[in-house]
């Protein structure tokens, strides 16, 4: 253990604590700024205050100080960020961390926080840190071959549920014949597939992507669901070599276009697949291209349902001319999110 400055001084683990506080606490009202670590793994300390002590710190100290460093590092919402990779290192839930504010971090506990940190503080979103995300309820794994699942795209799931209500579609299927045909193109982590898996137990299901990485993915989130032999992986282009007809078309297809990009989140654009996002010049590449595939997979009625963005609605709707029953339904935040059209 080396210990420079004042600190050699203390003797226990509680003196040398009380000392850092004091000059912590000094420091603070010296010049204001929030106390943040110089190293996380090791105290917290205020910038002016080396410590190269190696001490156990509480939960609730390393949680302050991770707030601070992740503020400095401009990162939204910091606390929730900051709680969630405490969380992750120390595999606990939120309450966990509110009833155990005193419970000291091990060196190497605190280490993996820093790690942690230290990969937020330099943009990468933490789901990729912590490697899930929730969507409809379930756990998905995420790694950066995927696009992290948004909550947005729960409407797609939802679109499907308010359209199979609507159509009075039959409980059970007919003898040998599958309840519905799903075909989920572009599937990424697996999430939409998955949740109609979860929704609709008599569906077949296929899901299509062009990257075989995110493919691993969605296999790997569907056989830790328990939901492996409920859907068809097929590495393709769109709807390429996929048996027909389908019920539905459901797609969250790549709907940004390159001219925005500097509209995007900085954290997007550098750490989420870029084929994932970005569907060319103008953003509706891909849609252009599934909407006329969709029309030749459909079976007669057969649904077409899409995310998209506000900044293509107005365009995605032109593409749709023909198609029964269009509506551009919004999200939570008003802004046109689901496309939704059948064939007539
Ligand atoms: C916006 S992400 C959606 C992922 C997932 N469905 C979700 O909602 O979280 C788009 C996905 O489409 C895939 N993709 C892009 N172009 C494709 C194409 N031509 N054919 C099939 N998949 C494609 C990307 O690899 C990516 O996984």
């Amino acid at each position: 253990m080396r210990a420079e400055g004042p600190l050699y001084l203390a003797h226990t683990i509680d003196a040398a604590r009380e000392l850092h506080r004091s000059f912590a606490q000094k420091h603070a009202q010296d010049d204001k700024r929030e106390f943040a670590p110089r190293k996380l793994g090791d105290v917290p300390l205020c910038p002016p205050c080396p410590l190269w002590l190696k001490l156990p710190v509480q939960l609730k100290e390393s949680l302050a100080a991770a707030v601070a460093r992740l503020t400095a590092a401009q990162v939204p919402s910091p606390r929730l960020n900051a709680e969630s990779l405490l969380m992750f290192t120390l595999d606990c839930d939120r309450a966990y961390l509110f009833a155990h504010p005193e419970r000291e971090l091990t060196a190497e506990e605190q280490s993996r926080y820093d790690a942690a940190l230290a990969e937020r503080a330099r943009g990468v979103p933490t789901q990729y840190i912590t490697g899930h995300q929730e969507f409809w309820g379930m756990d998905l794994i995420v790694t950066p071959a995927v696009l992290i699942p948004r909550p947005e795209t729960e409407h797609v799931v939802e679109a499907v549920l308010d359209c199979v209500g609507r159509a009075l579609l039959p409980a059970k299927a007919p003898e040998g014949q599958p309840f519905l045909r799903i075909a989920d193109v572009g599937t990424g982590s697996g999430a939409i597939a998955l949740a109609l898996a979860r929704e609709f137990p008599q569906a077949e299901i296929h899901a299509t992507d062009i990257s075989a990485a995110a493919l691993e993915i969605a296999r790997a989130n569907a056989a830790r669901l328990q939901l492996a032999d409920r859907i068809q992986f097929h590495q393709t282009d769109l709807l390429a070599g996929l048996e027909l007809p389908f019920d539905f078309v459901v797609s969250n297809p790549p709907y940004v276009g390159e001219s925005e990009a500097d509209q995007v989140q900085l954290e997007v654009r550098k750490f989420e697949p870029h084929n994932a996002v970005f569907a060319g010049p103008t953003g509706t590449e891909t849609i252009a291209r599934l909407i006329p595939q969709a029309h030749t997979a459909l079976k007669p009625d057969g649904w077409l349902i899409m995310e998209i963005s506000g900044t293509i609605a107005e365009e995605v709707k032109k593409m749709l001319e023909g198609w029964s029953e269009v509506e551009i339904k919004p999200d939570l935040q008003s802004i046109p999110r689901v496309a939704q059209a059948r064939k007539s």
